[in-house]
This record gives C-alpha cells, structure tokens and sequence, in this order.
C-alpha cells in the first residue's frame, strides 16, 4: 500500500508575526494524530513562500513533519537576479518543492519545457520535486483532458526519463476547481489519476504502483473524505485550507 501525503501550498500567504502560530498548531495537531494512528504512514508537509522556510524548520525541525517551497529556479546559481536555487532550498532542509502549478504556467508563462527543466534542478539539489499537472475549463469542455495531463507528464519524462518519478510526486489539480469552491467529483478524479499511473506503468509496471498521486483544488474538511476514498487517490495538495489549522488537521485526519 502507498503512503499518503498531504502538501498544504501557502502561496503568497504569511506574515511574519502570525506563521508561528499556524505551524504550531499544525504541528501540535499533527504530533497527535500521529501518535493515534498506528500502521498508517501520513507524511505531512506544508509548502510555504522562501522568505519563511527559516521559521517553518524552526517550528517543524524534530517532527514527523516536512516543508518545502513553491517554485525553484531551473539554473543551480549564477546571475539570475531574483531566482532561488535548489540548493539555497536544501540549505533550510525543504524536503518538496512544487513544480509546475498552474499558478505558474497561467500567470508566469512556465511552458512544459521550464517545468521539465525545473523538475531536473530540484533532483539535483536532492529535493523531491511536487509535478502539477492538470486542465483548464476550456480543455475539459473540448475534449482533451487527456492529452493535456500526458503533454504536461511526457515533457517531464523526455527530459528527465522515467527512473527521475522514482523520487518525485505528482499532483492532478483541474485548473477549474484551484480557489473555485468547485471540486471535480470523485469519479472525475479518480479517472485522471488512474490515466496519470497509468502512463507511468507504461514505463514500469513497479513505477506506477509506487507513485504517489495527490489531488489538489478545493479540497476541505467537507469534500476530503470522498476524494480520498479513490484508489488511485494518495493524498492531497491543499491551498486556501491549509491557512486554517482545524481545517488542515481535518484534511490530514481523513488521509
Ligand atoms: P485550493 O488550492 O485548495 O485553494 O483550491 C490548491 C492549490 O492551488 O494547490
């Protein structure tokens, strides 16, 4: 059985003053979970903008918990003013770094390419990269969901071959249900996620066994435990509920 895995994404959510509340929290909740719930590997990790990856290791060093953070420059170092590397990433222990969220290929025109080549520089600094993928409203209603989750797999496989999803995680996140109160149903879900595994069986059988699919978009305390009653459900990567402690810990109580 795989284990699950629950991302909080703060996105561009924090403040100085207030984040050690929240991380204590989640933590405090955490640690309790955790000692509940005997058998069941829940790793949980929260994804926070760079400016607070120092105070997310001193809240969450010496838990069960990991960190991360949400984009990282495909260039190891040099003059690229405004970048973070991988490596300044692995300096404050981040564990993730998400790659590709729709955020960032709408808004900031990552292309397939970038994503692939930002996938490889986030190995290369040891962390494991988060590969979202997932459709507009426009794509679904056209037809071609499909084509679109394995354009945006295969451009990742071809620069960075099959063996690289060893150390990775992907997350399915319609574009439609990010931060629209709509979620896709279950059985939508599920239906990528298998299409997602199976692309990856493709390559091995054993890979697509191992790989750890989250859905992302809307998930809350309301709708979690429909999505993750899926098979090929493992976890979740949570945004607008990750900012509300009970609301996460709920979110992590049901994976
Ligand atoms: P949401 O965001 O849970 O607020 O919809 C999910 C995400 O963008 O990762």
């Amino acid at each position: 059985m795989r284990n699950k895995l629950v991302v909080g994404n703060w996105k561009m959510h924090g403040r100085l003053a207030t984040n050690p509340g929240l991380l204590d929290a989640i933590r405090s909740g955490i640690s309790t979970q955790t000692a509940k719930s005997a058998g069941v590997v829940v790793q949980v990790a929260l994804c926070l903008p760079y400016p607070y990856l120092a105070q997310a290791r001193q809240s969450l060093e010496g838990s069960s918990m990991a960190w991360g953070a949400q984009d990282v420059s495909e260039h190891d170092q040099g003059a690229w003013t405004g970048e973070v590397s991988g490596s300044m990433l692995a300096d404050f222990c981040c564990r993730y770094v998400l790659v590709g969220h729709s955020e960032r290929r709408s808004f900031f025109a990552e292309t397939d390419a970038i994503v692939a080549a930002k996938f490889a520089a986030a190995q290369r600094a040891g962390l494991i990269p988060i590969l979202c993928v997932g459709e507009t409203l426009v794509e679904r209603e056209a037809g071609v969901t499909h084509d679109v989750i394995t354009r945006q797999l295969d451009a990742v496989l071809a620069v960075n071959g099959s063996a690289a999803f060893v150390r990775a995680v992907v997350a399915y996140e319609p574009v439609w249900a990010i931060g629209t109160g709509k979620t896709a149903t279950p059985a939508q879900a599920q239906e990528v996620h298998a299409a997602i595994r199976g692309r990856l069986a493709r390559e091995s059988a054993d890979l697509g066994n191992r790989l750890q699919i989250l859905y992302g978009g809307s998930v809350k305390p309301s709708n979690v435990a429909d999505i993750f009653s899926q098979p090929d459900i493992d976890g979740g990567l949570i945004g607008g509920a990750s900012l509300v402690a009970v609301d996460f810990l709920a979110i992590c109580a049901a994976a």
